[in-house]
Protein backbone atom coordinates (compact mmCIF):
# COMPACT_ATOMS: atom_id res chain seq x y z
CA UNK A 1 0.00 0.00 0.00
CA UNK A 2 1.11 3.35 -1.36
CA UNK A 3 1.65 5.92 1.92
CA UNK A 4 -0.16 9.27 0.77
CA UNK A 5 0.34 12.95 1.90
CA UNK A 6 -3.23 14.74 2.10
CA UNK A 7 -3.30 16.31 4.76
CA UNK A 8 -0.12 16.62 7.29
CA UNK A 9 -1.87 13.95 9.90
CA UNK A 10 -1.30 11.29 7.43
CA UNK A 11 2.09 11.55 9.24
CA UNK A 12 2.16 10.49 12.83
CA UNK A 13 3.95 12.69 14.91
CA UNK A 14 7.18 10.52 15.13
CA UNK A 15 7.15 10.32 11.26
CA UNK A 16 6.48 14.36 11.36
CA UNK A 17 10.16 14.69 12.91
CA UNK A 18 11.33 11.68 10.94
CA UNK A 19 10.31 14.29 7.96
CA UNK A 20 11.82 17.40 9.48
CA UNK A 21 15.05 15.58 10.05
CA UNK A 22 15.52 14.41 6.50
CA UNK A 23 15.40 18.43 5.42
CA UNK A 24 18.15 19.06 7.23
CA UNK A 25 19.90 15.68 6.55
CA UNK A 26 23.09 15.99 4.18
CA UNK A 27 23.44 13.74 1.17
CA UNK A 28 20.49 11.83 1.55
CA UNK A 29 19.77 8.75 -0.76
CA UNK A 30 19.33 8.92 -4.26
CA UNK A 31 15.75 7.46 -3.86
CA UNK A 32 14.29 8.94 -7.12
CA UNK A 33 16.93 8.03 -9.03
CA UNK A 34 15.48 7.86 -12.82
CA UNK A 35 12.10 7.94 -11.44
CA UNK A 36 9.21 10.14 -12.61
CA UNK A 37 7.63 12.69 -10.03
CA UNK A 38 4.42 13.87 -11.44
CA UNK A 39 3.44 17.42 -10.69
CA UNK A 40 -0.40 18.54 -11.72
CA UNK A 41 -1.15 22.04 -11.05
CA UNK A 42 -5.02 23.27 -11.37
CA UNK A 43 -4.11 26.86 -10.00
CA UNK A 44 -0.75 29.25 -10.37
CA UNK A 45 2.40 28.32 -8.07
CA UNK A 46 5.86 29.49 -7.97
CA UNK A 47 7.04 28.00 -4.13
CA UNK A 48 5.41 24.77 -5.14
CA UNK A 49 6.42 23.81 -8.59
CA UNK A 50 9.92 24.84 -8.28
CA UNK A 51 10.69 23.65 -5.20
CA UNK A 52 8.83 20.08 -6.02
CA UNK A 53 10.94 20.18 -9.35
CA UNK A 54 14.45 21.04 -7.68
CA UNK A 55 13.59 18.67 -4.81
CA UNK A 56 13.16 15.80 -6.97
CA UNK A 57 15.99 16.15 -9.25
CA UNK A 58 18.37 16.35 -6.27
CA UNK A 59 16.45 12.86 -5.25
CA UNK A 60 17.91 11.78 -8.56
CA UNK A 61 14.56 12.04 -10.58
CA UNK A 62 12.79 13.80 -13.21
CA UNK A 63 9.48 15.90 -12.59
CA UNK A 64 7.35 16.28 -15.23
CA UNK A 65 4.56 19.32 -15.20
CA UNK A 66 1.86 18.31 -16.28
CA UNK A 67 -1.03 21.01 -17.01
CA UNK A 68 -4.48 20.30 -16.09
CA UNK A 69 -5.97 21.05 -19.49
CA UNK A 70 -3.40 18.52 -21.12
CA UNK A 71 -4.93 15.44 -19.08
CA UNK A 72 -8.47 17.00 -18.51
CA UNK A 73 -9.29 15.88 -15.10
CA UNK A 74 -13.27 14.78 -15.31
CA UNK A 75 -13.55 16.38 -18.94
CA UNK A 76 -11.23 14.55 -21.16
CA UNK A 77 -10.90 11.50 -18.58
CA UNK A 78 -11.43 10.77 -15.38
CA UNK A 79 -9.42 11.88 -12.17
CA UNK A 80 -9.40 7.85 -11.33
CA UNK A 81 -7.76 6.96 -14.87
CA UNK A 82 -5.57 9.97 -15.26
CA UNK A 83 -4.10 8.72 -11.88
CA UNK A 84 -4.34 5.27 -13.23
CA UNK A 85 -2.04 6.04 -16.32
CA UNK A 86 0.44 8.55 -14.34
CA UNK A 87 1.18 5.85 -11.76
CA UNK A 88 2.82 4.02 -14.70
CA UNK A 89 5.34 6.36 -15.26
CA UNK A 90 6.08 8.03 -11.63
CA UNK A 91 6.94 7.28 -8.10
CA UNK A 92 5.14 10.01 -7.08
CA UNK A 93 1.88 11.78 -8.10
CA UNK A 94 1.62 15.46 -6.92
CA UNK A 95 -1.33 17.52 -7.91
CA UNK A 96 -2.60 21.13 -6.75
CA UNK A 97 -6.63 21.27 -7.17
CA UNK A 98 -9.69 23.21 -5.76
CA UNK A 99 -11.61 19.99 -4.46
CA UNK A 100 -10.13 17.93 -2.35
CA UNK A 101 -11.95 15.45 -2.99
CA UNK A 102 -10.01 15.13 -6.18
CA UNK A 103 -6.59 13.86 -4.44
CA UNK A 104 -9.05 11.70 -2.34
CA UNK A 105 -9.92 9.62 -5.63
CA UNK A 106 -6.24 10.05 -6.65
CA UNK A 107 -5.39 8.20 -3.36
CA UNK A 108 -7.95 5.74 -3.90
CA UNK A 109 -6.41 4.24 -6.67
CA UNK A 110 -2.94 4.94 -7.13
CA UNK A 111 -0.31 2.38 -5.96
CA UNK A 112 2.30 5.51 -5.77
CA UNK A 113 2.15 8.13 -3.15
CA UNK A 114 -0.32 10.62 -3.47
CA UNK A 115 0.78 14.50 -2.45
CA UNK A 116 -1.35 17.46 -1.89
CA UNK A 117 0.41 20.29 -3.42
CA UNK A 118 -2.74 22.56 -2.20
CA UNK A 119 -6.33 21.62 -2.38
CA UNK A 120 -8.92 24.29 -1.01
CA UNK A 121 -9.14 22.59 2.49
CA UNK A 122 -5.82 21.60 2.92
CA UNK A 123 -1.66 22.96 2.68
CA UNK A 124 0.34 20.03 4.07
CA UNK A 125 3.32 20.24 2.28
CA UNK A 126 3.34 23.95 3.12
CA UNK A 127 3.35 23.81 7.00
CA UNK A 128 6.40 21.13 6.49
CA UNK A 129 8.40 24.35 5.68
CA UNK A 130 6.75 26.64 8.36
CA UNK A 131 8.01 23.88 11.07
CA UNK A 132 10.74 23.06 10.03
CA UNK A 133 11.42 27.23 9.77
CA UNK A 134 10.20 27.72 13.62
CA UNK A 135 12.44 24.76 14.54
CA UNK A 136 15.27 26.26 13.12
CA UNK A 137 14.90 30.26 14.76
CA UNK A 138 13.43 29.16 18.13
CA UNK A 139 14.78 26.02 18.24
CA UNK A 140 11.73 24.06 19.78
CA UNK A 141 8.16 23.38 18.08
CA UNK A 142 7.05 21.49 21.66
CA UNK A 143 5.09 24.73 23.57
CA UNK A 144 5.20 26.94 20.38
CA UNK A 145 2.22 29.46 20.44
CA UNK A 146 1.54 30.76 16.89
CA UNK A 147 -0.93 33.36 16.35
CA UNK A 148 -2.54 33.27 12.86
CA UNK A 149 -4.22 36.18 12.01
CA UNK A 150 -6.72 36.51 8.88
CA UNK A 151 -8.59 34.33 7.22
CA UNK A 152 -8.86 30.46 8.73
CA UNK A 153 -8.25 28.89 5.37
CA UNK A 154 -6.25 25.60 4.04
CA UNK A 155 -2.95 26.61 5.45
CA UNK A 156 -5.03 27.76 8.62
CA UNK A 157 -6.02 24.15 8.94
CA UNK A 158 -2.97 22.46 8.19
CA UNK A 159 -1.31 24.58 10.62
CA UNK A 160 -3.47 24.15 13.31
CA UNK A 161 -2.93 20.01 13.09
CA UNK A 162 0.47 20.59 12.69
CA UNK A 163 1.40 22.17 15.78
CA UNK A 164 -1.00 20.30 17.91
CA UNK A 165 1.17 17.08 16.41
CA UNK A 166 4.46 18.77 17.32
CA UNK A 167 3.27 20.11 21.10
CA UNK A 168 2.54 23.91 19.93
CA UNK A 169 -0.65 25.75 19.65
CA UNK A 170 -2.58 28.24 17.33
CA UNK A 171 -4.33 30.87 17.92
CA UNK A 172 -6.54 32.34 15.22
CA UNK A 173 -8.30 35.99 15.01
CA UNK A 174 -10.46 36.19 12.20
CA UNK A 175 -13.41 38.96 11.10
CA UNK A 176 -17.01 37.84 11.55
CA UNK A 177 -17.69 34.83 9.05
CA UNK A 178 -14.41 33.88 8.13
CA UNK A 179 -13.54 30.76 10.77
CA UNK A 180 -12.89 27.96 9.56
CA UNK A 181 -15.91 25.67 7.62
CA UNK A 182 -17.58 23.55 9.36
CA UNK A 183 -15.52 20.44 6.94
CA UNK A 184 -11.82 22.05 8.78
CA UNK A 185 -14.14 21.73 12.28
CA UNK A 186 -14.68 18.32 11.46
CA UNK A 187 -11.41 17.96 10.84
CA UNK A 188 -9.85 19.38 13.27
CA UNK A 189 -12.31 17.79 16.17
CA UNK A 190 -11.52 14.34 14.58
CA UNK A 191 -7.94 14.62 15.01
CA UNK A 192 -8.31 16.24 18.21
CA UNK A 193 -6.89 19.74 17.77
CA UNK A 194 -8.01 22.32 19.78
CA UNK A 195 -7.70 25.93 18.29
CA UNK A 196 -8.19 29.11 20.11
CA UNK A 197 -10.57 31.07 17.92
CA UNK A 198 -11.05 35.13 18.89
CA UNK A 199 -11.53 38.10 16.61
CA UNK A 200 -9.20 40.56 18.18
CA UNK A 201 -5.78 40.56 16.29
CA UNK A 202 -3.53 42.26 18.96
CA UNK A 203 -5.45 39.74 21.59
CA UNK A 204 -4.19 36.53 19.40
CA UNK A 205 -0.80 38.21 18.86
CA UNK A 206 -0.07 38.84 22.85
CA UNK A 207 3.31 36.99 24.21
CA UNK A 208 3.00 34.47 21.11
CA UNK A 209 6.65 33.22 19.81
CA UNK A 210 5.45 33.42 15.82
CA UNK A 211 2.93 35.86 14.05
CA UNK A 212 0.83 34.29 10.75
CA UNK A 213 -0.96 35.32 8.00
CA UNK A 214 -2.06 34.52 4.64
CA UNK A 215 -3.68 36.01 1.74
CA UNK A 216 -7.66 37.48 2.72
CA UNK A 217 -8.74 35.97 -0.40
CA UNK A 218 -7.23 32.62 -1.51
CA UNK A 219 -6.75 30.97 -5.22
CA UNK A 220 -10.46 30.79 -6.78
CA UNK A 221 -11.38 33.65 -4.21
CA UNK A 222 -10.63 36.55 -6.57
CA UNK A 223 -13.79 37.87 -7.43
CA UNK A 224 -14.44 37.97 -3.47
CA UNK A 225 -11.29 40.33 -3.23
CA UNK A 226 -13.38 43.50 -2.69
CA UNK A 227 -15.73 42.16 -0.05
CA UNK A 228 -13.26 40.48 1.64
CA UNK A 229 -10.52 43.76 1.99
CA UNK A 230 -13.53 45.51 3.16
CA UNK A 231 -14.47 42.57 5.74
CA UNK A 232 -10.89 41.84 7.02
CA UNK A 233 -9.81 46.00 7.47
CA UNK A 234 -8.36 45.94 10.71
CA UNK A 235 -7.17 42.58 10.36
CA UNK A 236 -3.40 43.68 9.07
CA UNK A 237 -0.18 42.34 10.87
CA UNK A 238 1.28 45.90 11.06
CA UNK A 239 3.96 47.15 13.76
CA UNK A 240 1.14 47.42 16.38
CA UNK A 241 0.16 43.62 16.32
CA UNK A 242 3.98 42.42 16.54
CA UNK A 243 4.45 44.62 19.18
CA UNK A 244 2.11 42.47 21.17
CA UNK A 245 4.07 39.13 20.53
CA UNK A 246 7.28 38.09 22.60
CA UNK A 247 10.41 40.07 22.14
CA UNK A 248 12.07 37.23 20.28
CA UNK A 249 8.85 36.37 18.17
CA UNK A 250 9.00 35.88 14.35
CA UNK A 251 7.08 36.98 11.33
CA UNK A 252 6.07 34.02 9.14
CA UNK A 253 3.68 34.17 5.85
CA UNK A 254 3.48 31.41 3.06
CA UNK A 255 3.30 33.98 0.61
CA UNK A 256 2.39 35.00 -1.70
CA UNK A 257 1.67 38.43 -0.06
CA UNK A 258 -0.39 40.80 -0.52
CA UNK A 259 1.59 43.70 0.72
CA UNK A 260 -0.59 46.66 2.94
CA UNK A 261 -3.47 43.98 3.17
CA UNK A 262 -2.80 41.02 4.80
CA UNK A 263 0.81 42.23 6.40
CA UNK A 264 2.62 45.96 6.02
CA UNK A 265 5.86 46.25 4.34
CA UNK A 266 7.47 47.04 7.55
CA UNK A 267 6.70 43.83 8.78
CA UNK A 268 6.92 41.61 5.77
CA UNK A 269 10.56 43.37 5.05
CA UNK A 270 11.27 43.91 9.10
CA UNK A 271 13.82 42.47 11.43
CA UNK A 272 11.55 39.50 12.56
CA UNK A 273 10.64 38.58 9.25
CA UNK A 274 11.56 35.01 8.17
CA UNK A 275 9.74 34.81 5.18
CA UNK A 276 12.39 34.18 2.70
CA UNK A 277 14.26 31.48 4.96
CA UNK A 278 10.47 29.83 5.08
CA UNK A 279 9.59 30.03 1.47
CA UNK A 280 13.57 28.65 0.94
CA UNK A 281 12.98 25.53 3.03
CA UNK A 282 9.98 24.83 0.86
CA UNK A 283 12.80 23.24 -1.08
CA UNK A 284 14.51 21.58 1.92
CA UNK A 285 11.01 20.26 3.67
CA UNK A 286 9.80 18.79 0.12
CA UNK A 287 12.70 17.11 -0.30
CA UNK A 288 12.81 15.59 2.87
CA UNK A 289 8.95 14.61 2.10
CA UNK A 290 10.03 12.89 -1.15
CA UNK A 291 13.15 10.70 0.66
CA UNK A 292 10.10 9.44 3.45
CA UNK A 293 7.61 8.55 0.67
CA UNK A 294 9.94 7.31 -1.59
CA UNK A 295 12.76 5.67 0.68
CA UNK A 296 12.63 2.88 3.10
CA UNK A 297 12.03 4.67 6.15
CA UNK A 298 8.82 3.05 6.75
N1 LIG B 1 3.10 29.12 -0.54
C1 LIG B 1 2.84 28.55 -1.74
O1 LIG B 1 2.31 27.43 -1.84
O2 LIG B 1 3.28 29.30 -2.79
P1 LIG B 1 2.93 29.04 -4.32
O3 LIG B 1 1.43 29.21 -4.48
O4 LIG B 1 3.70 30.09 -5.08
O5 LIG B 1 3.34 27.66 -4.69
N1 LIG C 1 -4.54 30.21 1.11
C1 LIG C 1 -3.79 30.46 -0.10
C2 LIG C 1 -2.42 29.87 0.02
C3 LIG C 1 -1.52 30.15 -1.14
C4 LIG C 1 -0.20 29.46 -1.04
C5 LIG C 1 -4.54 29.88 -1.29
O1 LIG C 1 -5.14 28.83 -1.17
O2 LIG C 1 -4.50 30.52 -2.35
Amino acid sequence: MARHFLEIDDLTPDELTAVLDLAEAPDLALSLHRRGVALLFEKPSARTRNSMEVATVELGGHPVYVRPEEVGLDTRESVEDVTRTLMGYHAVIAARVFEHAKLERMASVSTVPVVNLLSDDAHPIQVLADLLTIRQELGRLDGVTVAYIGDANNVARSLAIALAMSGGTLRVAHPDGYSFNEAAFAKLDAAGVAVEMGADPHAAAKGADVVYTDAWYSMGQEAEMEQRRRDFAGFGVDASVMAEASPDAIFLHCLPAHRGDEASDDVLDGPQSRIWPQAHNRLHSSRGLLAFLTGVAW
